[in-house]
């Protein structure tokens, strides 16, 4: 149920935080440790390449899976559309685990992909949200998201969980392998789950964003590096299901390769700027954008400002900076959808759960 509020979008927002502190608790035993299935951790463990196969927001988590994967726990990871994969399934390598990312355990493009992966004799781990979904069922192990019913179209709180699910799949690993760590993950996410609530009371302000730049606009643009371009696609892809706007991510560094030419007078653009070793690349980035008249918003992280009037994130470890970074835009593009008078749950065209191929 809604409750009080008006939207079951706004409300699973909101969930955020809490759904950390329930992962927290789901996945760490009493000592503290990493609870997770022997048969998980050891799967992970024989692989020589993890092959994420996911759709939508999901393969957007994915694209942060990976950077988990491969920083923390050094295992060669790829991602993948699930829709495209059959066409295009890559040399696999001689020990392939299949990560399967879905809310809703249900999608069609990932279950054929799954079918095939079966036949070959692959391993499959499916993260999902739904226990007994289809493709939890259907492949050898599971990971759940604990996020609790997600009743919008827009996904939110389950690809915040699924960054969270892998950051933690990513420790264990790690852990299992004997490499070091400079971090806790758990206590890293409890800082996390502190960020977005702090961030979900300043919605007036992000209110005031979505009404500045985007009440008229027939386009906005996101750009980012590294992680922040790949929350940058997540913003646009929220922005575009839900306002209709039409928005592209794009990574900070190809804009003078084409996509620059597409800024005019008043042109919506909104940089994340949350990684310290490309802060000054991206501030650059935007500088050419304001110079061709881009009406430029920046969201940084606390100590990475430079302008007065940036949305300023709260300090978290700066791997987990995108299960921060994507609340404000998923409030944006909430409040963007709202001021044009959208259907914010229901999207027009669009189903919460894809069944068809
Ligand atoms: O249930 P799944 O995570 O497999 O769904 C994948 C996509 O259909 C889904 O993420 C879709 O892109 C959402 N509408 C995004 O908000």
């Amino acid at each position: 149920e809604k409750g009080t509020y008006p939207h079951f979008m706004l409300k699973e927002i909101d969930e955020q935080p809490f759904v950390m502190r329930r992962i927290i608790q789901e996945y760490q035993d009493d000592q503290d440790n990493i609870k997770l299935d022997e048969d998980v951790r050891q799967a992970v463990a024989d692989c020589d390449r993890i092959y994420i196969i996911a759709a939508g927001t999901s393969y957007h988590a994915g694209l942060i899976g990976k950077e988990f994967l491969e920083k923390i726990a050094q295992v060669p990871t790829e991602v993948h559309i699930a829709s495209e994969f059959s066409y295009n399934m890559p040399l696999l390598s001689e020990k392939p685990l299949f990560v399967f990312i879905s809310q809703s355990g249900e999608t069609a493009d990932l279950r054929s992909v799954l079918v095939e992966v079966n036949k070959l004799g692959h391993k499959a781990l499916t993260i999902t949200n739904v226990q007994g979904s289809t493709l939890s069922r259907e492949s050898h192990y599971t990971l759940l998201l604990h996020a609790g019913p997600e009743i919008a179209v827009a996904s939110t709180k389950a690809y915040t969980a699924q960054m969270a699910v892998l950051a933690i799949l990513a420790v264990d690993t790690a852990q299992a392998k004997g490499l070091t760590l400079d971090f806790d993950p758990m206590k890293e996410l409890g800082i996390v789950a502190n960020a977005i609530e702090a961030l979900c009371d300043q919605n007036e302000k992000l209110e005031q964003v979505a009404k500045d730049y985007l009440s008229t606009t027939r386009n906005c643009f996101f750009i980012g590096r590294g992680l922040d371009y790949h929350v940058g696609l997540e913003g646009a892809l929220k922005l575009k299901e839900i306002s209709y706007i039409q928005a592209e991510g794009f990574a900070g560094g190809e804009l003078k390769h084409g996509t620059i030419a597409l800024i005019e007078e008043g042109t919506p653009v909104i940089a994340l700027a949350t990684q310290e070793h490309v802060n000054s690349s991206i501030r650059s980035n935007v500088s050419e954008v304001v110079t061709r008249g881009a009406n430029a918003c920046i969201i940084s992280l606390e100590g990475l400002e430079r302008e007065g009037d940036e949305i300023i994130l709260p300090s978290v470890h700066t791997l987990l900076a995108p299960l921060v970074s994507v609340v404000p835009m998923q409030l944006i593009s909430y409040y963007a959808a709202l001021h044009r008078d959208c259907d914010v749950d229901k999207p027009r065209n669009l189903a919460k759960s894809v069944t068809v191929e």
